[in-house]
């Protein structure tokens, strides 16, 4: 074999494992491997995963902060229209250029998968046209999705509906919509059904910001979820955001969740920016956003998480770090319980990786040998810590390294070392 990673942990629990690499693939994972390598790695007891999954993210907007200004009232309609006023300024070389900026900073982090949606509410498809030459460019190391989205309304832009045709011509690969910021319900709910029945038609996936809203009488899920079950496009859909949900009387979300979980809709629910954008309009108690993300993975529903944005009109914080996503998921979801920060690693895992329909991901025979090695012994402390990736591998081979963090001598994920090194109370 090529490489062997020894006596790894995997997130699924299994402990002491060797991982066996051959080229690009993984070709076995047991308990002590009799086999040689040219390289082998002693794990420790670390944790071994598959790579991070960005399942929402925006490389057309990123580290484009304070271009032209910030956005002093924090709110999402105040992104939008900030958004507005740079997209004429954009040029091919400078979204680019601060894509690839972010996708190193993915890369050094373990995140290998991305999907991004692109705004095509601009005639000249600058942003679709950079990051199709930029998906090119990042593939041996990358897997970059884009999505198709119409940031001003398929109906209330004059010309989105076209220039969306236009993006999916050119490559893009899933339609994207925004039926809660067309002018009326009956515009959002029309839009729905018009998106989904482009993405039947062609045979595509799709992904909409949906109900991005306090009101919680934005129900354009409900509609999805609707033309999913009339379209057969069960398990090709997913709703990015819902955060009307978090405000929606619990009656009608009772029927509300079946229906999505019946229909194979999936929800993207993106904790660092549903926090800090929604609630905006309230006084005390402010509410926090937040998609019912507890209810929705115990109805069946897959659940991932996104960054959504960094750096960029609607954010301005971030790192293109999904275990800081996670972090704040369990804290404004109450996920707590052990099991719920296992969903939340999960949601930036395997679940997203699902929602993007990845070829082969996961740490199995005749997966891809995509990995990342964290300074950590399970998906708890990696969360809790946002852990060192130590090393990240794609197809077999390692493209990041990051140094061990000292502070580990005080981990609970080296119990002697704690027992023997830090007393509880002795640090000031
Ligand atoms: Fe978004």
């Amino acid at each position: 074999m090529d490489l062997i990673f020894r006596r790894a942990n995997l997130p699924d629990g299994r402990s002491g494992v060797d991982v066996g690499i051959e080229g690009d693939r993984i070709v076995a994972v047991e308990s002590r491997l009799q086999a040689t390598a040219l390289e082998e790695i002693d794990a420790e007891g670390r944790l071994l995963s598959p790579p991070f999954v960005d399942a929402h993210f925006h490389m057309d907007a990123t580290l484009s902060l304070g271009l032209p200004r910030m956005n002093r009232s924090g709110t999402l309609l105040e992104g939008i229209a900030l958004w507005g006023e740079l997209k004429p300024r954009l040029t091919h070389e400078s979204v680019a250029a601060r894509a690839m900026a972010y996708c190193d900073m993915a890369v050094a982090q373990g995140l290998l998968a991305i999907r991004s949606h692109v705004d095509v509410c601009d005639d000249r498809l600058i942003a679709v046209e950079s990051l199709l030459e930029v998906k090119k460019r990042v593939a041996p190391y990358l897997d970059l999705q884009l999505v198709a989205f119409p940031q001003d309304g398929i109906y209330r832009s004059p010309t989105a509906e076209r220039n969306l045709l236009r993006a999916l011509d050119k490559g893009m690969e899933v339609v994207g919509g925004i039926p809660h910021f067309e002018r009326t319900m009956a515009d959002g709910a029309a839009s729905v059904r018009r998106l989904c029945e482009i993405a039947a038609e062609r045979g595509l996936m799709v992904d909409m910001h949906c109900d991005e809203s306090d009101d919680p009488l934005s129900r354009h899920i409900e509609t999805l979820a609707a033309e999913t079950r009339r379209l057969g496009l069960s398990g090709r859909v997913a709703g990015s955001h819902l955060t009307s949900m978090h405000s929606m009387d619990n009656y009608y979300v009772s029927k509300l969740l079946p229906l999505i979980a019946e229909a194979g809709v999936a929800a993207i629910a993106n904790p660092l920016i549903n926090i800090t954008l929604q609630g905006r309009h309230d006084t005390y108690p402010k509410r926090r956003g937040l998609t019912r993300v507890p209810e929705l993975m115990e109805c069946g529903v897959t659940v991932a998480f996104g960054h959504d944005c960094m750096m960029d009109p609607w954010y301005a914080l971030g790192s293109g770090d999904m275990l800081d996503v996670a972090h704040m998921a369990v804290h404004v979801g109450h996920l707590t319980a052990l099991h719920d920060i296992g969903a939340c690693y999960d949601a930036v895992t395997v679940n997203a990786a699902k929602i993007l329909h990845l070829d082969r991901y996961g740490i199995a025979p005749g997966c891809r040998a995509d990995l990342v090695l964290l300074q950590a012994v399970d998906p708890f402390e990696a969360i809790r810590l946002k852990a060192s990736r130590l090393l990240v591998l794609r197809k077999g081979k390692i493209v990041a390294r990051t140094p061990e963090k000292l502070t580990s001598l005080f981990l609970p994920g080296r119990p002697d070392k704690v027992a023997l090194n830090f007393v509880p109370g002795t640090v000031a």
